[in-house]
């Protein structure tokens, strides 16, 4: 198994380019089961998760063609097996994905339930409710979900919670429903908007995408067409959160500042010095981090995807920060290795309390989940000595060479076997 050492060293400094974003992409390969058509894209990021939802699609008959590994030209005209099999689904959750589409196009699918994950049990019974209020016969057997319905129909849904995927899923399924629909509570996450985009250029009739009410008037069929994935704005906050941490001055490239607002707020409180421009952001940081505190909740307030790495950079600040994850109910897995470095960390419940230490120092550690193995990352660039983080295969799943991305910045950072 693949670890990282890292040995920590001072400032970071020149440029990273940003990868396009797992969460749009993941969707957005997804939509390609609601055409016969051919949907190219671009900027696709080269990650473990889009590897296996290549997997999955081809399993159902779909053709893939890559010219190079950002740019993927889907093909659904043969897919005729609807099912995303346990095997798959169990290695990444957003596998349910597929339900909405297959439902939609082909009246017909058989999705493995994905079970609980390390941050929480990720329940996804908005999916279901929303796809049986647009007609859809579901039944759970076996550990499947099992969905039926000649042609969806138009439906008002209004979700318990915002769900991100839940509200991607039933939107896959109301574009070829008959009638309009309404999702209410939609989650406005830019990775919701960028899919609707895309729905949008293959004939889609969408509105309100990037508000909490998104209308659709569902069509006959869609039809091929070309996107390319907007960037990934975990990866350009993690990359940020490293320079606080490690220090430097750093240009991100090929990202925007306006999807990560409530994220670039913080670091500026936390004393960075950000510029942005169209498509750059660049930040410097000669000094300790103030400590921030801070509550995750869905966009555009403070993400959770980013609550592990500001806790790292906490963990190195002047002053005493307070995070609440409001999200999922055990995202706080990478508290006991950050502790194992030295950091001082106390949790109540939800919420850490996170006083800075002047130094963390390197220790093995084990990465629990992809956002957890972000937050060790960036202990160690900013720790004394060598730290050695194992499980790297969690960090594979969503960021691209991340240690060629940093190591082409100054850090020391190897993959080891
Ligand atoms: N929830 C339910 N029932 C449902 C759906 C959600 O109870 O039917 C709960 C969840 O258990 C959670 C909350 O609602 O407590 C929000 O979950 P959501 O459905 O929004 O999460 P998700 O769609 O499964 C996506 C991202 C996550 C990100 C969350 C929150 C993808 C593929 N995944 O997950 O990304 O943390 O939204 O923003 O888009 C990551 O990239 O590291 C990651 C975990």
């Amino acid at each position: 198994m693949d670890k990282l050492k890292i040995t920590g060293n001072g400032p970071l400094e020149g440029e990273i380019t940003i990868s396009g974003a797992k969460n749009a992409a993941l969707p957005i390969l997804c939509a390609s089961l609601l055409t016969a058509d051919t949907l190219r894209l671009t900027n696709v990021p080269q990650l473990k998760d889009v590897m296996t939802t290549q997997k999955l699609l081809q399993g159902m008959g779909m053709r893939v063609m890559t010219d190079n590994v950002h740019e993927f030209e889907l093909t659904g005209a043969s897919v005729d097996k609807l099912v995303a099999p346990y095997e798959l689904v169990k290695t990444m959750r957003a596998s349910i994905l597929v339900l909405g589409p297959m439902l939609a196009r082909f009246g017909e699918a058989k999705v493995s339930l994905p079970g609980g994950c390390a941050i929480g049990a990720r329940p996804v019974e908005q999916h279901i409710k929303g796809m049986q209020a647009m007609g859809a016969e579901i039944t759970i057997e076996h550990g499947y979900i099992h969905a039926r319905a000649k042609r969806l129909k138009g439906a008002r849904i209004v979700t318990d919670m915002v769900t991100v995927t839940g509200t991607e899923n039933l939107l896959m399924a109301a574009v070829l429903a008959e009638g309009t629909s309404t999702i209410e509570n939609a989650a406005r996450e830019p990775e919701v908007v960028d899919l609707a985009e895309c729905l949008i250029k293959m004939g889609a009739k969408i509105s309100g995408h990037g508000t909490d009410t998104i209308t659709v008037e569902g069509v006959e069929r869609l039809y091929g067409a070309e996107h390319r994935v907007m960037p990934d704005r975990i990866e350009t906050g993690t990359f940020l959160c490293a320079v606080m941490a490690a220090k430097g001055k750093v240009v991100l490239r090929n990202t925007r500042a306006n999807i990560l607002d409530s994220v670039l707020d913080k670091l500026r409180e936390a004393g960075a010095y950000i510029e942005a421009g169209d498509g750059w952001i660049a930040i410097e940081m000669r000094q300790r981090p103030k400590a921030v505190s801070l509550r995750t909740e869905p966009y555009p307030a403070f993400p959770t995807d980013m609550q592990a790495q500001f806790m790292a950079m906490n963990a190195l600040a002047s002053g005493t920060g307070i995070i609440s994850e409001t999200i999922f109910e055990n995202r706080f897995m990478h508290v006991s290795e950050l502790a194992r470095m030295g950091a001082d960390i106390r949790i109540d419940s939800h919420t850490a309390v996170v006083t800075g230490v002047e130094r963390l120092s390197g220790a093995n550690v084990m990465a629990t989940d992809l956002r957890a193995s972000a937050s060790l990352v960036i202990a160690a660039l900013a720790a004394e000595g060598d730290t050695i983080v194992d499980r790297i295969y969690h960090l594979d799943r969503g960021y691209e060479h991340i240690e060629q991305k940093l190591g082409g910045v100054g850090a020391l950072i190897e993959r080891i076997q």
